[in-house]
């Protein structure tokens, strides 16, 4: 496996490739890398000629400070993770490369209420940040195809709204959520619970899973309010939203009129952890 820091060097590597006119599949992370990850690297190598991961942790996506400070970090350990799968590049700049003198490109686009509502009303800037680093390594890759997982719904569907607003030359792939035994959807998040909340966090995806179950028989504000308490009868838990919405534009709905496009999306903090999960109801 190849390992870049600079652009220059990643676009001349794949520019030595250009002739034989190789499918690029590209896994955009920040590296902590998991199964969940991983499986969108099996995922590109099974669809493409040469599969290239980016690890960067990418500050101005973070509208914490804390959080970025503690978000985890161990890219020797991410390298070994990828060559022993397969992958062919690994592109990991710093902060000095992608945004030189802390400057970056803005990204003016219209979504709608696609990146107002939930994360992007209780993560302010956070969609943004991401659609700028996307952008930027999509210029530099230039992928044929790019794969993010539903895990993180709402910005699958901001990329894939920036990818036709722009009319950017690339597949976007969606790959279903990888999850521990017990339901808890992987995340580079979940290292940081303790023993007993981690013992305690498969709720979010039993009481989704409940959500799905009962469906259309319960009005959806009521089962909106259910699911709230229901996860909050642990004290640990405190609910940031829960929403069922459109699974296209996000935008929450009021009654089951649309019952085949819906999904139940939520964001919880366990102790301080914030996790976030959905599943796609009636599919
Ligand atoms: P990160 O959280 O590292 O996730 C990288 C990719 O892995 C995303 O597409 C995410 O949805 C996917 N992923 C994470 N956990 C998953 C799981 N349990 N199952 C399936 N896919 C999973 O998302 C980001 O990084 C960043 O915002 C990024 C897109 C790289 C921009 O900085």
């Amino acid at each position: 496996m190849k390992e870049f820091c600079t652009a220059k060097e990643a676009k001349q590597w794949l520019k030595s490739y250009q002739k034989k006119k190789p499918k690029i599949g590209f896994v955009p992370t920040m590296g902590a890398l998991h199964v969940g990850h991983l499986r969108l690297i099996s995922q590109s190598k099974a669809e493409n000629d040469i599969t290239v991961c980016s690890v960067f942790v990418n500050p101005i996506q973070f509208n914490n400070p804390d959080d970025l400070t503690k978000y985890p970090r161990n890219l020797s350990l991410d390298a070994r993770l990828l060559r022993n799968n397969g992958c062919d590049m690994l592109f990991c700049p710093s902060v000095e490369e992608m945004y030189p003198n802390g400057k970056h490109e803005n990204i003016e686009l219209e979504f709608g209420l696609l990146d107002k509502v939930m994360e992007g009303k209780f993560r302010p800037g956070h969609f943004k940040g991401v659609l700028i680093v996307v952008k930027k390594l999509f210029d530099i890759i230039r992928p044929d195809n790019a794969y993010f997982g539903k895990k993180d719904y709402q910005q699958l569907m901001v990329i894939k709204h920036m990818k036709e607003s722009l009319g950017l030359p690339v597949n976007i792939i969606a790959c279903e959520t990888v999850r521990e035994d017990d339901g808890l959807a992987m995340s580079s998040r979940n290292l940081r619970l303790t023993i007993g909340e981690r013992q305690v966090a498969r709720r979010i995806f039993e009481v989704l899973c409940k959500v799905r179950e009962k469906g259309t028989k319960t009005p959806v504000w009521e089962l909106r309010e259910w699911a709230i308490k229901k996860i909050q009868e642990d004290s640990r838990f405190r609910v940031e939203y829960f929403e069922i919405a459109d699974r296209e534009t996000l935008m929450p709905v009021e009654s089951w009129g649309h019952r085949n496009q819906v999904v139940a999306l939520t964001a919880v903090f366990l102790g301080d952890v914030r996790l976030i999960d959905n599943v796609e109801l009636f599919s």
